[in-house]
């Protein structure tokens, strides 16, 4: 069990694209994951990615009962999603407040698809395939993202809804990411 270091925008190795997993229920693939969960938790996060512990695989992590950073989002389960393919079930986007433990003290406004189908295996290779909606939708979408080096700002369309968290919303309990 570790607290990693998160790696920041502007760090190279978030822009990579992630290597698919080949080796399921490892004892390295096993402490990744506990150093992920480990990580995600003592900084309040919805969602890590293993690249942003620089570690270059196709693993990432989600999930909260409520979260204090999106208290208006509904529960997502703790999920363990690995070689991850989505499958967008609309072309329906919606737009809502991201923020990202590599992009600490800011949000931005990011479109996102509203209905996808996620398939992946978990950490044991249990098959994971849902049809999820919502802030469900976006955490996975966000998440999977970093796996192809994608940060949310590269999906900002509206640069005037992108700035600093405490800015943008006075008087709410902040959370450093
Ligand atoms: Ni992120």
């Amino acid at each position: 069990m570790a607290i990693k270091q998160v790696l920041k925008m502007g760090d190279p190795v978030l822009l990579a694209v992630a290597k698919p997993v080949d080796r399921l229920d490892t004892p390295e693939l096993h402490a990744l994951i506990q150093d992920m969960h480990d990580t995600m938790e003592s900084l309040n996060g919805a969602g890590l990615a293993a690249p942003q512990i620089g570690v270059g695989l196709q693993v990432v992590i989600f999930g909260f009962e409520k979260n204090q950073r999106y208290p208006d989002a509904g529960e997502v389960p703790f999920t363990v999603l690995i070689n991850p393919q989505l499958t967008f079930l609309s072309e329906e986007k919606e737009d809502d407040w991201e923020g990202c433990l590599s992009v600490p003290g800011l949000r931005g406004m990011v479109p996102r698809y509203a209905q996808l189908r996620y398939q992946g295996v978990d950490q044991y290779g249990t098959v994971i395939d849902r049809n999820v909606n919502g802030f469900h939708a976006r955490v996975v979408q966000h998440e999977c993202d970093h796996l192809q080096g994608i940060l949310y700002p590269m999906r900002i369309r509206d640069f005037r809804l992108f700035g600093f968290t405490d800015v943008l919303f006075p008087g709410q309990t902040v959370i450093d990411d």
